[in-house]
């Protein structure tokens, strides 16, 4: 992809030695240790990282985007419940596709365009080899169901939550890429209740606080915060409907010669948006997945995963998974 996606500083000798997939990698730890906070920023914030910078761009593309829209086509097309929109959502789907595709045109102007006159609407997406004319509202004017269209043309998971009765409540999404969750399980929840499994953030009001501030975005605002996990492989969908597939990697990489090149930090880079008309929040969740052996090749990442692995306390390290092989991820970064 073009080179003009990294619009930061970066160092020198990483400019000359290091691949895109490293220098614009959301690498999310400032610290030895890692714990749970509300870790919310205004989004499109540049933030610059040992090897170069992420963060400028709402909405990335990179040069996985056709493989990446590929799988999430067929993991639709094995599963359908990935996607589910109540029906009061029909308006927020809408608002989200007509928020979303004008800023991807104004990111990405080399590949994409989007023009409207009144509700007509042209989008032109190269990447696809897509030129289309649709009316805003109108799902028959779509290729496919809105939000279905939607998720594919951004590498981004989607959730939309309606805010009535002083909650949010997850009532519509298209979520293919989840790390251990189900979206068919979680829709029509309550923000809370979506959080229920997560260890330690109800005794210290992570999520209250977290709603309360959600709930107070005015129209057009634009939040984002990072989460981590592991994953074996170049594995998208960690979704619990999927899980009988993937548990097992997660043994069997232990004792495997190839550790570093099959296990990978897998950083979520979460966009909340206020949508204008519909008042819905946006949930943007933007998968990366980086190997250790890439992370190695940037010294001060190797020493600070290496370290946050070895100090994540055994519940957090539990409830991400990561329980069987993290000692032996964290050993071979420290060795290094
Ligand atoms: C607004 C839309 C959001 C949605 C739909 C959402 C959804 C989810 C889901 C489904 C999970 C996995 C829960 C499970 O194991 O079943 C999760 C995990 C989590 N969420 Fe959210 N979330 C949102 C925003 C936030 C915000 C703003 C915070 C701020 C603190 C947050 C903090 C967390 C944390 C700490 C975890 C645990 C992650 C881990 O350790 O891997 N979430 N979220």
């Amino acid at each position: 992809m073009s080179t003009n996606l990294i619009d930061h500083a970066i160092p020198q000798e990483a400019a000359t030695i290091l691949p895109e997939r490293i220098t614009r990698f959301p690498f999310p730890f400032s610290a030895d240790s890692y714990r749970y906070s509300t870790n919310i920023e205004p989004a499109l914030k540049p933030v610059s990282t040992e090897a170069g910078g992420w963060g400028t761009r709402l909405l990335d593309i990179d040069e996985h985007y056709l493989q990446e829209l590929g799988e999430r086509a067929a993991v639709l097309q094995r599963d359908p419940s990935r996607l589910q929109v109540l029906p009061h959502m029909r308006p927020a789907v809408w608002d989200a596709i007509t928020t979303l595709l004008p800023i991807m045109a104004d990111e990405h102007p080399e590949t994409m365009s989007f023009e409207r006159k009144g509700d007509s609407c042209r989008w032109q997406n190269r990447l696809h080899n897509l030129d289309l004319e649709f009316t805003a509202g109108v799902d028959a004017s779509l290729p496919a169901e809105p939000l279905l269209f939607l998720g594919s043309q951004i590498q981004d998971d989607i959730a939309l939550l309606d805010q009535r009765e002083n909650a949010l409540w997850l009532d519509a999404g298209l979520v293919t890429f989840a790390a251990d969750w189900s979206l068919g399980f979680d829709v029509g929840m309550k923000f809370l209740e979506v959080h229920g499994p997560v260890p330690r953030v109800h005794d210290e009001q992570i999520i209250t606080r977290a709603q309360q501030f959600l709930m107070n975005l005015q129209p057009g605002e634009k939040y984002r915060r990072t989460n981590w996990t592991m994953t074996v492989g170049r594995r998208l969908d960690t979704s619990t409907e999927t899980y009988p597939e993937w548990a097992q990697d997660r043994s069997a990489v232990v004792t495997d010669p190839a550790l570093p090149d099959r296990l990978h930090l897998r950083v979520e880079v979460q966009h909340l948006i206020r949508l204008p008309h519909s008042g819905a929040i946006l949930f943007l969740v933007r998968t990366h997945l980086l190997s250790l052996a890439d992370i190695a090749r940037v010294p001060a990442w190797r020493e600070r995963l290496g370290r946050v692995l070895a100090e994540l306390p055994p519940d957090m390290a539990g409830y991400k998974g990561i329980s069987r092989y993290r000692e032996a991820a964290s050993a071979w970064l420290l060795a290094g």
